[in-house]
């Protein structure tokens, strides 16, 4: 597989980028505190789908949100949990979700009405697992590597 490298210096905390990786779009996502704390406070128990669906950790680790998120690059002062890096492919029939939307505060597919949270788990609605976290890892303090 391809891997690509993505400049992410530019997101701002609280903001989205969106880019192409092998013709799908991928969510990378600066957190807020408060998105993290949101996400963090969600028991396992409520959760649709309880797999983490990261494909850098094991088959069938949790879906908390500590194995969502991206770990930080060294040296950062983003908060612990800010990076999250998520295929933009709503698990249904493939629509892609809004961002800050819906009503979970994470994103919203308007194709048929499917809620995933501030860690991209889905949460209500027709799609039945969480948005993919593809392989992913800073490669620098500003650089993310898809792939
Ligand atoms: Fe997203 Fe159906 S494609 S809810």
């Amino acid at each position: 597989l391809a891997s690509i490298r993505v400049d992410v210096s530019g997101v701002t905390e609280g903001s989205q980028l969106t880019v192409l990786w092998q013709g799908k779009p991928v969510f990378i996502r600066y957190r807020t505190q408060s998105e993290i704390d949101a996400a963090r406070a969600v028991d396992l128990a409520d959760l649709p789908d309880q797999s983490a669906e990261n494909a850098n950790l094991a088959v069938g680790s949790e879906a908390i949100d500590q194995n969502r998120a991206l770990p930080n690059p060294e040296g950062s002062d983003a908060p612990e949990g800010a990076w999250l890096v998520q295929m933009g492919v709503c698990t249904h029939l493939g629509c892609v979700p809004l961002g800050e939307q819906g009503d979970f505060g994470g994103w919203f597919c308007p194709c048929h009405g499917s809620h995933y949270d501030t860690a991209g788990r889905i949460r209500r609605g027709p799609a039945p697992t969480n948005l993919p976290v593809p392989v992913a890892a800073f490669v620098d303090p500003t650089t993310i590597e898809l792939g």
